[in-house]
Parts: C-alpha cells; structure tokens; sequence
C-alpha cells in the first residue's frame, strides 16, 4: 500500500533540530580519545568546532576530514597547550573567523604513574603545564569573547574523589586543581551567563590508560558495571552541560565513572 506523497513521513535527521546551530565551540585535545567524541557530537549538532592537537596530527586531520564529508564543520589546529603564545594565536584566529567563541571544552590532558620517591620530575611538569596551566590560559584568552550563555566544560578525573591504586598522586593532583579552578569560577562568572563545570571520567577506554601497564585488563573489568566506560558516554554529558538545558548548572563537579565511585 503506497500514501499520498504530503503524508510521508519525514527522515529522522529532518526532524533533528540541531541543538547547537551557530554556535562556536574550541575542543582542546580533539586528536582522539574523549576530545575526539566531543567534537564529533558538537559538530553533529551544528557547531563549527575548532579543536587542538599536539602529536596526533594523521588523527586529527582525519577527524576533519571525517567531519568535512559529513557536511560538518571542524576545524583541526596544532596548538601546544602548555604555549600562552599558540593559545592565543589560536583564539585570535577562531575569533577573527567566527567572530566569537560560544564553548570551551578544556580536555587535552597528561596521565603519567609513578611513587613520589622516584617520581620523574620532567613528567611532572608537563602534567602541571597540560592538566592544569593550560586550561586556566584558554580560559582566561577565550573570555573575552565569551558572550552571555557561553560554557566552559574542564575535564577533570574521578581521581579526584577516589584513589584505588597507589602512583597516581601527582596526576590527581592536576586533575583537583582543576575542580578548585571551576569552583573558583563559577561564581566570578554566574553573573556574566557563563556556566563552568568539570567532567570527571572514571576508567574510559582510550589510549591515556596505557599508564596503567599489565593492570590495564584488570582495571576495566573490577568497575562495578564490568568494563571501562567510552568516550562517547564522556561527551554526551559533556554535550549536556554544553546544551542550553544545562543553563542552571554551573561550578558542578559530575562523574561519568560507571559508579566506581560510589
Ligand atoms: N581515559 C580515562 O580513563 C580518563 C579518566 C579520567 C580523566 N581523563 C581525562 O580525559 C581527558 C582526555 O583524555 P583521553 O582519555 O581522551 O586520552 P587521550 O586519547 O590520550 O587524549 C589526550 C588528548 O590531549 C591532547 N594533548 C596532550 N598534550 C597536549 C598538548 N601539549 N597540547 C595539546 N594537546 C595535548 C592529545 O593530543 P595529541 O595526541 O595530538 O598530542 C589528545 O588529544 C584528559 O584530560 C584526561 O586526563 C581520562
């Protein structure tokens, strides 16, 4: 049996309104893992996205391609995050092409292990200088042109709240520097209509869990949900807090950990 044609039904995607259409949104660390899915769901939601990358360069520049034959925009840019000069050529550009910058999701980070006593201190800087100097300058450039029902998502750890295995002190360390970062934020910036929140994963299956060596198999499967969580789980909550229902929701610290935890 065929219908008339003014009652066929309309694909899915004509029916998707796209939530985040005209909106600018700068992912840093968008090369792989948790970056990655935030710019592809933003981008699948109608932002132009910018992200950064560092090493992965063949990554990120597939990831643009991807997104380009997709119909959709991202835009891939070697920025050293530790660099207050990259990050604010970077700003500079994306402003003078977009003219503002609706989102910013600071996830490029650093996992290293190690005890105290031996602890490689060049590791360590390069964890402070990624983990918790870059997000703060990214912050502090984007700003200004950051207009009212802007977002700032910090990608934090449930490392922060939860410590089961010895050597990771120091990467904790960064990752609640970040927490204190967001609080400290929120309120300065509540009255402008900006949002800040953290993210804070727990065991998600991406290539920053190589720090854990042999364990790495034993660690996805003790979480109480049996396996590690993945970085699309990451970014649909980072995609909410992006969202305009998540206007009431700021200086929150949300766990996306699959509850191991609790
Ligand atoms: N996976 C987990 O279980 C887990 C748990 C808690 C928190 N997190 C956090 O989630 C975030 C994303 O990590 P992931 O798990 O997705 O790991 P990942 O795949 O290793 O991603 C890390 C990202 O950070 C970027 N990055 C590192 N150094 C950089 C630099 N100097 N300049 C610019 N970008 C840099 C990397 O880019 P290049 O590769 O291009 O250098 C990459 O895109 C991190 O903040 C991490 O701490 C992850």
């Amino acid at each position: 049996m065929s219908y008339p044609e003014r009652f066929t039904i309309p694909t899915r995607e004509v029916l998707r309104e796209r939530s985040f259409a005209g909106k600018i949104a700068l992912v840093t660390g968008g090369s792989t893992g948790i970056g990655a899915a935030v710019v592809r769901r933003l981008a699948e939601e109608g932002a132009s996205v910018a992200f950064t990358y560092f090493a992965s360069r063949d990554a990120a520049w597939e990831l643009e391609r991807e997104l380009f034959d997709a119909g959709q925009i991202a835009v891939a840019m070697r920025v050293d995050a530790r660099s207050v000069e990259e990050t604010r050529a970077c700003i500079r550009e994306l402003v003078d092409g977009f003219g503002r910058i609706d989102m910013l999701v600071n996830n490029a980070g650093l996992a290293c292990a190690g005890a105290i006593e031996n602890y490689d201190l060049d590791a360590l800087e390069a964890m402070v200088a990624v983990n918790v100097k870059a997000p703060f300058l990214a912050i502090r450039e984007a700003l200004p042109h950051m207009p009212a029902g802007g977002r700032i998502i910090n990608v934090g750890s449930v490392s922060s709240d939860y410590m089961p295995y010895p050597g990771q002190a120091a990467y904790t360390m960064t990752k609640s520097a970040i927490t204190g970062l967001t609080r400290g934020l929120a309120r300065e910036l509540a009255g402008r209509g900006i949002t800040i929140n953290t993210v804070q994963p727990g065991r998600v299956e991406t290539g920053l869990l190589r720090v854990l060596g042999d364990a790495y198999e034993t660690v996805g499967r003790s979480t109480p949900m049996g396996r590690f969580g993945t970085a699309t789980e990451v970014a649909s909550v980072i995609e909410f807090l992006c969202s305009d229902a998540a206007a009431y929701v700021t200086g929150a610290h949300i766990r996306v950990d699959g509850g191991v935890s609790v």
